[in-house]
Order: C-alpha cells, then structure tokens, then sequence
C-alpha cells in the first residue's frame, strides 16, 4: 500500500491554493455517492454542532463559513443564523457553491459566497460589521501548514473583534498515512474513488486536536469555552458505516480582549 500512496501523491501539486482549485474544477457531483471525501451528503453531523453554536454565537452576527468548499455547511448555517458569509481560497468551489445554493431549498438570501485566501494579509476585511463576525470552520486548518494555520488564526481574531466566538470541527485522527487510509476502506485490492481522488490531488492533511488548538490558539489569548471530540462524517464509501466516521476535535473559542 505504501508505494501506491507515494505513487498517488506524488501527483498532487505543491502549491496548496493551486491543488485546491484544480480538485475542485474537477468535482461533478457531491453528496452521498458524489465525488467529495469529507461530504456525507446529510446534514447529521451538523445538527450534532447545532446547540453548541445555538448557545455561543451571538445572533446578531454575520457567521463566516471559512473554507466552504462547496457551501454545504454554509447552507446549513443559514437555517439558523441570519446572515451567511462563506468563503474558500477556490473560485471553483466558490462557483459550484453558488450553484448549489441556486438549486437548494432554504433560506438563499441569507447566503453569499466570495473567494478569499483566509491566510492571506486583509482576508477578514468586509466580511465583518464593526461589532466582529462569529466563524465556522470544519476541515480546514487540519490541511493547512502550521505557518498557515498562524496566518488563518491571526484573521480569525480580526473577524471575531470584541463580539464574535470561533467554532471549529477538524478531524483527528492518529494513526499514519495507511492507517488513515485503510480507515476509510482503502484496501491492497483498491482504494474507492473519493478518497483516490483526494490522495492524488490534495496535500497529504495532517491532524488538529487539543495539542494543536493549544499550539496555534493559545489560552492566554484564547478563552476556549468549549470543546470536545466529535465524528466526522465522510462520503460512505464502504458498506461499514463505521468507516466512513473520521476521529474528529470541535472547539469553541473567543479572543481575549
Ligand atoms: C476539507 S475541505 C472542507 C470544506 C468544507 N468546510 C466542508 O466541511 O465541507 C477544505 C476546504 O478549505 C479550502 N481551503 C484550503 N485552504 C484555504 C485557504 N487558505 N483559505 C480559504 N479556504 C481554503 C479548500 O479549498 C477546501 O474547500
């Protein structure tokens, strides 16, 4: 398996932003069944997050969906909060997301999309009233070097400003590259299509849990005011359900002034 997983990998460009928009110019369907590894197709794990978000985030808000992707969770949001920003360094994503919410039932008005490198310097102007923008964030800084991770978090406090709370889910897996691979029913027979399709065209992720939240969001800076473990639910790729849940890490956290 090892070889084939180099082999794989070897082919996914070094350049993140870049690797991120070529994946998703490719992707024709998403959903249960579709093409998107991380994409359960249902709206179960975010329910699990629906009371913790209902209980920190401040209502008035704007939220800011950081790293939408194709805008499922942004989606989601707007069923309970009334102003949904999502943004994703990939115009790509940005478009189907547009798309997607065109064909959606739900609360479209409460919805935009824009694209934006949120590691990049002023990423977080506009997207935020004078009172700060709460921030969902699910699948994203796992897949982000630490110096990334540092620059997201520095526009995280920017959005947040003195009223706005961070939720973060963010799978956590340990275990090597096989051992996460083999989790997700990759096989020495074959490795199923969503996830191929990630290994050869994504940067390999890494894992953010409690050590890493603590690395790059301190407490001295940080008030955690809660976090927990929590599953993260993938496409089904095999007919063992278990499978398709990734070992995950949530947090809810607020700027200290
Ligand atoms: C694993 S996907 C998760 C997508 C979405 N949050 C979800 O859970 O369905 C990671 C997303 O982060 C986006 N992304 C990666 N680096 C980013 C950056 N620097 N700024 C904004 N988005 C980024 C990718 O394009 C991709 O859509």
């Amino acid at each position: 398996m090892i070889p084939k997983l180099a082999r794989l990998s070897r082919s996914a460009p070094k350049d993140r932003p870049l690797a991120w928009d070529k994946y998703w110019a490719g992707i024709t369907a998403t959903g249960a069944g579709g093409e998107v590894l991380w994409d359960s197709g249902r709206d179960h794990e975010f329910l699990g997050y629906r009371d913790v978000l209902l209980r920190h985030l401040d209502h008035d808000l704007p939220v800011v969906d950081a790293g939408c992707g194709h805008g499922s969770f942004t989606r989601a949001l707007a069923g309970i909060f009334r102003e949904v920003v999502g943004v994703d360094v990939s115009a790509h994503a940005v478009s189907r997301a547009r798309a997607e919410l065109e064909t959606a039932d739900g609360p479209a008005g409460r919805v935009r999309f824009e694209v934006r490198d949120m590691t990049a310097p002023d990423a977080a102007l506009g997207l935020a009233d004078e009172r700060g923008a709460n921030v969902f964030i699910r699948g994203v800084l796992h897949v982000l070097s630490p110096a990334d991770q540092a620059a997201l978090v520095e526009n995280l406090r920017v959005l947040a400003g003195s009223r706005g709370t961070v939720f973060l889910a963010e799978t956590n897996f340990q275990g090597n590259p096989v051992d996460y691979v083999s989790h997700l029913g990759a096989t020495t027979k074959g490795i199923p299509g969503p996830l191929e399709r990630a290994i050869r065209e994504l940067p390999m992720p890494g894992h953010f849990g409690p050590a890493e939240r603590s690395a790059v969001l301190p407490e001295e800076t940080w008030e955690l005011l809660e976090d927990g473990a929590v599953a993260i639910e993938t496409n089904p790729m095999t007919d063992v359900a278990e499978q398709s849940l990734v070992p995950g890490y949530y947090a809810v956290l607020r700027p200290r002034p």
